[in-house]
């Protein structure tokens, strides 16, 4: 151990973080072996780079962003049938994987706890995991074949999530069996100096690296082996906090099979110019999506000759992709976008700071910025009402909040 301890120090001497160590000694055995551990596993050299990322000035970005083709479901006419065929014998043939990310808390919707423990307020009381997987049970009805579900937890929230799980007897799954757990990546967080910051626990501070890290932990943590194992070809990746997702749609996955595309997207028309959503778009000729913090006003308000925004295709996180595409993303680093956070910590004299303003970079990959690893990728644009309903805000925001979640959820399920 003291052989390691001294290799250690010499990294972080030239790193500059020396500072990690400064509690070393107060902590237990166990404890300082975790600690030996985690800075063992930091990647510096990234931490550096970004951390140079948030000294830059912001530089426009020199991309060209053009609109994207997509495709109406309700305007596919006779084909409707023929790419609706093709995806249900693909799913009656059991090729077909779903993934619910739900790496992330419920903070914003003051919830303390997986957001997927959430109880949206129905008379059933069940909570976005349970509304998930009773669709899952009904598609897995309907086609008479396993649907597996893997499901995407983060270090924070993955304890909770499984005791969540265990506690509600996996709402009749079978666990390893035909439901999977798996937990994301994370990076350090930095203060504005480029310093790592210790958590409460004397640790290193993490933080959950976003869902573009999922191709990675997919592969990583052997999930795609597994899936491979069942005979998965297509697997549908969404998020916890629609209760209308609908992951199982023979249209979408009948046009990536026809079209030999290996993406497929569902998008729903933006409700508003400047609505939180990303919107799909072509970046420098490649599929991506340009989100609703990078769009310009000119770019949102945008309209075609039929008055429709021209980038009025929302990204709604149900994206199917054929698992070579998965092998493929997870093989190449995505960029790191940087958010500036607040973030409880421990300071060199051993004493908790709870901070009032932000203080901490976060870095975070998003899962669309892996589009562009593909030429041409498939957009259906669906019906908000049937498949759009995220929990995103408390109530008092009004808007992608429980109060609009139930009532979207109980009008597409007639409770009314
Ligand atoms: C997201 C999309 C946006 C889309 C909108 C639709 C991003 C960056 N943007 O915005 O394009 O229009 O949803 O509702 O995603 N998650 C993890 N681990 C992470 C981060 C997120 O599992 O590290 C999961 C969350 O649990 C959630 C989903 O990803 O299920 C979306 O994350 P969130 O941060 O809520 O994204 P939005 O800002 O709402």
């Amino acid at each position: 151990m003291e052989e390691k301890l001294n290799e250690i120090k010499a990294l972080l001497k030239k790193y500059g973080q020396e500072h990690l160590l400064s509690h070393y000694e107060k902590l237990d055995d166990a404890k300082k072996k975790e600690l030996l551990k985690e800075i063992e596993n930091i990647d510096f050299e990234l931490i550096k780079n970004l951390y140079s990322k948030t000294e830059q000035e912001e530089k426009t970005s020199e991309d060209v962003i053009t609109p994207i083709e997509y495709l109406d479901k309700y305007k596919l006419y006779d084909d409707y049938k023929y790419y609706e065929n093709i995806g249900k014998k693909a799913i009656k043939e059991g090729k077909l994987a779903v993934v619910t990310m739900a790496g992330g808390q419920g903070t914003r919707l003051g919830h303390t706890g997986p957001k997927g423990t959430f109880d949206i307020g129905l008379e059933s009381h069940k909570s976005l995991f349970e509304l998930l997987s009773d669709g899952i049970k009904e598609e897995e009805k309907k086609y008479q074949v396993t649907i597996p579900w893997f499901i995407m937890t983060s270090r924070e929230n993955n304890k909770e999530t499984l005791e969540f799980f265990e506690k509600h007897r996996y709402f009749g799954h079978q666990k390893d069996k035909n439901i999977f757990f798996f937990i994301q990546g994370e990076l350090p967080m930095i203060d504005t100096e480029g310093k790592i910051l210790i958590g409460e626990d004397g640790l290193i501070k993490s933080a959950a690296d976003g869902h573009g890290g999922i191709y990675e932990s997919l592969l990583k943590s052997g999930m795609v082996k597994i899936m491979k194992r069942l005979g998965i070809e297509w697997v549908f990746i969404g998020g916890v906090d629609n209760c209308l997702v609908k992951m199982v749609d023979p249209v979408l996955m009948g046009i990536a099979i026809d079209k030999g595309v290996t993406v497929a997207c569902k998008s729903v028309v933006k409700a508003n110019p400047h609505e939180k959503v990303g919107v799909f778009c072509k970046r420098n000729g490649k599929p991506n999506v340009i989100e609703y913090s990078e769009i310009t006003d000119d770019m949102a308000e945008a309209r075609d000759e039929n008055g429709e925004l021209l980038y009025g295709e929302s990204h709604i996180l149900c994206n199917l992709f054929n698992i070579s595409a998965i092998e493929r993303m997870g093989s190449e680093p995505l960029p790191y976008h940087i958010a500036y956070k607040k973030a409880k910590y421990m300071d060199k004299d051993g004493k908790i700071i709870v901070p009032d303003s932000p203080n901490a970079y976060k870095f975070e990959a998003f899962l669309f910025d892996a589009f562009g690893e593909v030429d041409e990728m498939a957009i259906l644009r669906v019906k908000r009402e049937e498949e759009f309903a995220p929990v995103k805000n408390s109530d008092d925001v009004g808007v992608d909040c429980p109060k609009t979640a139930r009532r979207l959820y109980r009008k597409y399920h007639n409770l009314d």
